[in-house]
């Protein structure tokens, strides 16, 4: 195993629009999709599709959505053992995708929810095989700190993506990461701090380092990624191919991230390598379904 991923899945309700309705309003919207998503499962996937064997930690329903989780999992090569089937509805998530391919999304975590830091003890002798545990905030916080602790009882690096935004997760108790890689929002939230200009990102970014996180990414979308150590920092710029639906995109920028580093241990070549896949997955529709292999992009 290389990358045991302790987080969420949902399925992905995705409807194409021209514009949100007003309260009371119904509008037609010309296109829907429905697909596997959720940041843990899409982040999985990627790391699969890159070439890692990975582990998912994760809970689902007990309804139609979790058969097809399940199945894409196991179809996309993924260690199901610890995919626990839970008396509740599974995780979905209503998407809406503008025509300026802007995304709001509305999760329901259902029995995501409900992953317990028992859950993850359960799974300890295959997570101390990886080489990394990536996590997301689409879980209780109390799992995710408790699965900080058991990486590193475990000494198994870990990489925490603070998504979505939470305000109440505690930097106290998510300092003894080895990554954390936020989006603009994210860093802001986390440290109180503007993210309005680069200087103020950076400035941000030094907070989290000087807290103990030794490596933070700050995701920019188009722009590409500022990798900010106690050495310096580094921007890393991504490719901009048109975008026609960037749900995910921090995803699949994680997924192919983690891959890369577990491989090689070279941080700034892993981002290099995630900026591209990340550009690549914005051109397609959908989540997972806009997720290539590493041969279609030669980056093996
Ligand atoms: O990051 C994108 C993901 O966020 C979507 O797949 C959706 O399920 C939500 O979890
Ligand atoms: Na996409």
């Amino acid at each position: 195993m290389d990358i045991a991923v302790v987080g969420s899945n949902m399925v992905d309700l995705i409807s194409y629009i021209n514009r949100m309705p007003r309260e009371g309003e119904t509008v037609e919207a010309p296109d829907f999709r429905m697909g596997c998503g959720g940041k843990g499962a899409n982040q999985a996937i990627a790391a699969s599709r890159m070439g890692s064997e990975v582990l998912m930690v994760t809970r689902v329903g007990n309804d139609m959505f979790a058969d097809n989780t399940i199945r894409n999992f196991a179809e996309n090569g993924i260690d199901t053992k610890f995919v626990m089937r839970t008396d509740a509805t599974s995780g979905v998530a209503p998407i809406f995708v503008d025509p300026q391919s802007r995304n709001s999304i509305i999760i329901v975590k259902g029995a995501n929810a409900l992953l317990t830091p028992g859950d993850v003890e359960r799974a300890k002798a295959q997570i101390a095989e990886c080489k990394l545990i990536v996590m997301q905030l689409e879980i209780p916080l109390e799992t995710v700190y408790a699965t900080i602790r058991l990486g590193n009882e475990l000494g198994i690096p870990i990489l925490l993506n603070p998504a979505p935004a939470d305000p109440s997760l505690s930097l106290e108790q998510v300092k003894n990461v080895e990554f954390i890689v936020p989006n603009e929002s994210e860093l802001s939230l986390l440290t109180g701090m503007p993210v309005e200009s680069e200087e103020d990102i950076r400035a941000a970014g030094q907070v989290l380092t000087h807290s103990g996180i030794p490596n933070v990414i700050v995701t920019l979308g188009s722009r590409g990624a500022l990798w900010i150590s106690e050495a310096g920092e580094q921007l890393i710029e991504g490719t901009s191919d048109r975008a026609v639906d960037t749900t995910g995109a921090g995803d699949a920028f994680i997924g192919c991230f983690s891959h890369c580093w577990t491989q090689t241990g070279d941080i700034a070549e892993s981002i290099r390598k995630a900026n591209i896949y990340a550009g690549d997955a914005v051109t397609k529709r959908g989540t997972q379904t806009s997720y290539a292999t590493a041969k279609e992009l030669n980056l093996d």
